[in-house]
């Protein structure tokens, strides 16, 4: 196979676990220990504004205070090596921390949103937002008081840019899915249409996630070794 010059890269939870950001669906994982039900659908947030708004505000300070690791660096300087050979490195995320972005990575698509913006949901404008949220919180941009929600993907929502990342798939020379268990879909879907268009896939996870089947190629290991070999395998 000729080296790959177009890479399309999505990351989980899995990435931000050795940076001290809990993943969901492990022993222990939030969806472990709080029902998602509760906390991350319209319906939660309708019903019970400030358990949700506090759920977010404690992962909110757990990204200000958390510090990306090897892997999002990895990322971040393969994207920068590619782009110098003209290549491209396609880097979509379902991770809500500001990680890879911190890390060095450009133009991050953040499928499920990011905790670090805040939407106002009177006048839809999103703005930048590091505190904690409250009833008392107002829109910088309408002054609407109360209406400012975390920028995420609750569950019943549709994640953002799923145009974009199709496009970026279809031209894909790799499929590479790291940290990810493949349990939450439109995500999940991604290695299969990657098969669909012939495109080389490999997972990098601790363990099989729930798509391992799926791939050519698996890699397993903690993210912030397994990833830089395999970047490195590349030349990247
Ligand atoms: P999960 O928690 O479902 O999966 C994390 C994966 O990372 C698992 O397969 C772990 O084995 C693996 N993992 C854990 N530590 C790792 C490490 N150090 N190195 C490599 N892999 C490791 O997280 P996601 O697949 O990202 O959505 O979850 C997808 C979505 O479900 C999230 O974006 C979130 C959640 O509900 C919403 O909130 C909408
Ligand atoms: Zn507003």
């Amino acid at each position: 196979m000729s080296a790959p010059k177009r890479i399309f890269v999505l990351t989980g939870a899995g990435v931000s676990a050795e940076s001290g950001l809990g993943t969901f669906r492990d022993r222990g994982g939030i969806w472990a220990r709080f029902d998602p039900m509760k906390l991350a659908t319209p319906e939660a947030y309708a019903a019970d504004p400030d358990t949700v708004l506090d759920f977010y505000d404690h992962r909110r300070r757990g990204v200000v205070a958390a510090k990306p690791n090897a892997a999002h660096v990895a990322l971040a300087r393969a994207a920068a090596r590619l782009a110098e050979r003209g290549g491209e490195l396609f880097l979509c995320t379902q991770n809500v921390d500001d990680l890879h972005e911190r890390a060095g990575s450009r133009a991050v698509v953040h499928m499920h949103g990011e905790l670090l913006k805040a939407r106002c949901t009177a006048c839809e404008v999103v703005t930048p937002w590091r505190d904690d949220l409250n009833r008392a919180s107002s829109c910088p941009a309408c002054g609407s008081v109360g209406r400012m929600r975390p920028d995420v993907v609750w569950f019943g929502e549709m994640p953002m840019q799923l145009d974009t990342i199709e496009a970026a798939l279809a031209e894909a020379d790799l499929f590479v899915a790291v940290g990810t268990s493949g349990a939450v879909y439109p995500a999940a879907s991604y290695v299969r249409q990657a098969r669909a268009l012939n495109i080389p896939t490999c997972e990098i996870n601790l363990e099989p996630s729930d798509n391992a089947d799926a791939f050519d190629e698996a890699r397993y290991g903690p993210a912030s070794t397994a990833l830089p070999h395999f970047l490195a395998a590349l030349d990247l």
